[in-house]
């Protein structure tokens, strides 16, 4: 087979960001390609804010089928494709691209992934709740596709941030969606009182993480029944998972939501639904 012929049958795959170095998308992607034996590669790619147009327009040309979209381009990456679907929309920010029918598609899977990782770990988590209220915590990049999903789910919201500007803006957003009343803001101070009568409780927000501030939060008026789950998945149990770990809440940590983001992209490039496993989740663990 000639080079040329190689390239043509070799599908590719990326993940675009800037930094980009520390993204565990490869680990998954390279997986799954490998256990199905697709011949295949998902690449990392670090495209300097000043580049991404060109590069959203060139990537057909290379012979790629499309790719993950992070930090910083979720929300620029809208302006230069073909068709954005209806979360993308709604979200103002994707995290996938594809190409079907040399257009190029954007869609946002981040919300999906957090409602997927639920479900594989505790199906039929809340089809029993007569309450469905969650609060949740941030109001940064990972809370909207998070707060989206629970909306659609049938969840009340009520949200908390630091900097009550941001959480406002959420609010706003989701109102203008047709979620009001549905979705409040409190301030950051309150966050504790406010646990009293929740029935999921999600940190959104970077606190805990290895590397960071502690989040400082205290779950003794959390119902005992309430879902506690984090974003964060370094370490994998954070101090709130600890938490409610010590009180007897059902508690998931956060690795699961990247590795179920990653399933809508891999079928649209690849052509085949992958699971979600418990080797690749040691997989991205040690890596
Ligand atoms: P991203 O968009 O990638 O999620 P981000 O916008 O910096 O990152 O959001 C991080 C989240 O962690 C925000 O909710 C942020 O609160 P602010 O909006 O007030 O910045 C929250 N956060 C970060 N450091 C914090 C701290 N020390 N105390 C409380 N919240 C904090």
């Amino acid at each position: 087979m000639s080079e040329h012929m190689q390239d043509q049958a070799m599908k590719k795959a990326f993940v675009i960001g800037f930094p980009i170095s520390h993204s565990k998308s490869p680990i998954i992607h390279n997986h799954w390609l490998s256990q199905h034996q697709i011949t295949g590669i998902y690449e990392k790619i670090a495209v300097d804010p000043k580049d991404l147009k060109d590069f959203i327009r060139q990537f057909k040309q290379q012979n790629y089928q499309g790719g993950n979209v992070t930090i910083p381009h979720k929300e620029a990456v809208l302006d230069y494709v073909d068709v954005i679907h209806p979360t993308a929309k709604r979200l103002q920010a994707a995290n996938t691209l594809w190409l079907q029918n040399g257009q190029i598609h954007a869609d946002n899977t981040d919300g999906y992934g957090f409602l997927a990782n639920i479900d594989q770990n505790k199906p039929y988590w809340h089809q029993n709740d007569p309450v469905k209220q969650a609060l949740i915590l941030g109001a940064g990049g990972a809370s909207r596709p998070i707060i989206d999903g629970l909306l659609e789910r049938g969840f009340d919201i009520i949200l908390t941030n630091r900097t009550r500007e941001r959480s406002n803006a959420i609010v706003e957003l989701f109102t203008k969606l047709g979620y009001q009343d549905r979705i409040k803001a409190i301030d950051w101070q309150d966050r504790n009182k406010a646990m009293t009568g929740q029935s999921l409780l999600v940190n959104t927000t970077a606190l805990g993480m290895s590397g960071q501030p502690k989040l400082d939060i205290d779950l003794s008026n959390l119902p005992k029944t309430a879902l506690v789950t984090d974003i964060v998945y370094t370490p994998l149990k954070t101090e709130i998972l600890l938490q409610a770990q010590e009180r007897g809440n059902p508690n998931i940590d956060g690795l699961g939501m990247l590795l179920h983001q990653a399933v809508p992209g891999f079928e649209k490039w690849f052509g085949l639904c992958p699971k979600v496993s418990e080797h690749l989740r040691n997989l991205v663990l040690n890596a």
